[in-house]
């Protein structure tokens, strides 16, 4: 286990009718409120109408930043920042998804930044400041709700990278399962694998002595697995949306990841297809994460062959690690079949005519991943397997 020092300032409020902590919560900062949302679902379903019930009740000087897209783009940054610095907004709301508030984070730094937000993105500019903000999760799936990292697509330019500073954390998230309730299926299982996606990128690493860290990413991802079929028998059950909004936030608040590094290869390769296809991140992920597996299965195959035994219920008996890896991976991609997750890139209409773009992008930095360096030829190989 390496040394690590574990920090996160988010305050975390979870369950049903906690809306009202806007009240407690929000004075603390001030008065001019930004309210940043997406592409409307916070108007069907409700919520729009008592988030703004709560800031009438404290007064607040509400300005608004409608639309944002899924994968949120830096041109949307850019407006938000304008009525930060115009108005003089004292902090942010996000009302959303991982989208809406990794929006709201580089809005956020780019209030406090001279230059282009752009420049925080691409890590030009380190974000030393940014005016406090909290979240209204909807969508069980990023962990953005408590944690500081933010991923922004120049669609301008076909990039799309994740960034983040100690002072992009929220201040606090509200996080009621019922406000997932009218999360449609595909999108729930979008977020069901990416919330499992985050934990095997931590799983994946080279340290030794990480049981402990081990076990809870394993019971993470058993857990996961018991409660997502369920849920999607039951879109509206408070039981299952509750188990897998609070999984969604653990699996990537740090709190899996003490004492070491995980591999992270597999996300750099998704957002170079979302930069260049705009498809659902869950989506890229359910298609690319066993292909990443199997590439890179002989780094170190008992790693993969502990996963199988013990979260897909192999039986080693008689079979070498590869094969009882191979057979672990196998059920990974069952399982993510079997709620309704693609498989394949031609799933999203996406040949083989911009793997070299795709690849170019993913290695715009060189080659990367902590369990497995990938370079250019890595990554061609993985999309190809993917098609
Ligand atoms: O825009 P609206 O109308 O709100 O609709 C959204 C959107 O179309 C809809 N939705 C959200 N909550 C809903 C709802 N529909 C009905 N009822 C609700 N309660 O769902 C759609 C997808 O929303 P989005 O926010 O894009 O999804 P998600 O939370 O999966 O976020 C994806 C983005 O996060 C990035 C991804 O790359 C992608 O850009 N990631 C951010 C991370 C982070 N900050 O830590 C880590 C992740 O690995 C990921 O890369
Ligand atoms: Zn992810």
């Amino acid at each position: 286990m390496q040394n690590f020092t574990f920090y996160n300032p988010t305050k975390l409020i979870f369950g049903k009718d906690q809306l009202s902590q806007l009240q407690t919560e929000i004075p603390q900062y001030g008065k001019k409120v930004l309210v940043v949302y997406g592409g409307g679902s916070i108007k069907r379903n409700g919520l729009y109408d008592k988030v703004m019930a709560e800031l009438s009740e404290i007064g607040a000087e509400v300005f608004e930043l409608a639309g944002v897209e899924p994968n949120p783009r830096i041109s949307t940054v850019r407006k938000g920042v304008e009525i930060c610095k115009n108005e003089g907004v004292d902090f942010l709301l996000a009302v959303g998804g991982g989208s809406v508030i990794d929006c709201t984070k580089a809005i956020a730094a780019g209030a406090k930044y001279d230059g282009d937000a752009w420049d925080l993105v691409i890590k030009k500019a380190f974000a030393a400041e940014a005016l406090p903000f909290g979240t209204v999760l909807t969508l069980a799936a990023t962990g953005s709700e408590m944690n500081a990292g933010s991923v922004i697509t120049n669609w301008e330019t076909n990039e799309k990278y994740g960034w983040g500073s100690p002072v992009t954390f929220p201040k606090f998230s509200i996080l009621d399962p019922v406000n997932t309730f009218s999360v449609p299926r595909n999108q729930t299982v979008y977020g069901i694998v990416d919330m499992m996606s985050h934990v095997l990128e931590h799983y994946f690493h080279l340290e030794e002595n990480t049981d402990f860290q081990d076990r809870m990413c394993e019971s993470l991802l058993i857990t996961i697995m018991e409660a997502a079929p369920k849920l999607l028998e039951d879109l509206e059950s408070y039981e299952h949306r509750a188990t897998i909004l609070y999984s969604g936030t653990m699996a990537l608040n740090g709190i899996l990841n003490m004492g070491y590094r995980g591999d992270w290869a597999t996300h750099n390769i998704e957002h170079a297809v979302s930069a260049v296809y705009d498809i659902p991140h869950g989506g890229g992920l359910a298609i690319l994460f066993p292909n990443w597996m199997k590439h890179n299965l002989n780094v170190k195959p008992e790693r993969f062959k502990q996963l199988a035994v013990r979260v897909f219920n192999v039986n080693p008996a008689g079979k070498t690690d590869e094969e009882a890896a191979l057979e672990g991976i196998e059920k990974l991609r069952e399982f993510w079949n079997s709620i309704g997750a693609p498989s394949r890139l031609a799933d999203y209409d996406i040949d083989d005519s911009r793997i070299e773009l795709m690849a170019d992008k993913a290695t715009v930095n060189g080659e990367f991943g902590n369990f497995a360096k990938l370079n250019h030829a890595d990554v061609v190989s993985i999309y190809r397997a993917s098609l």
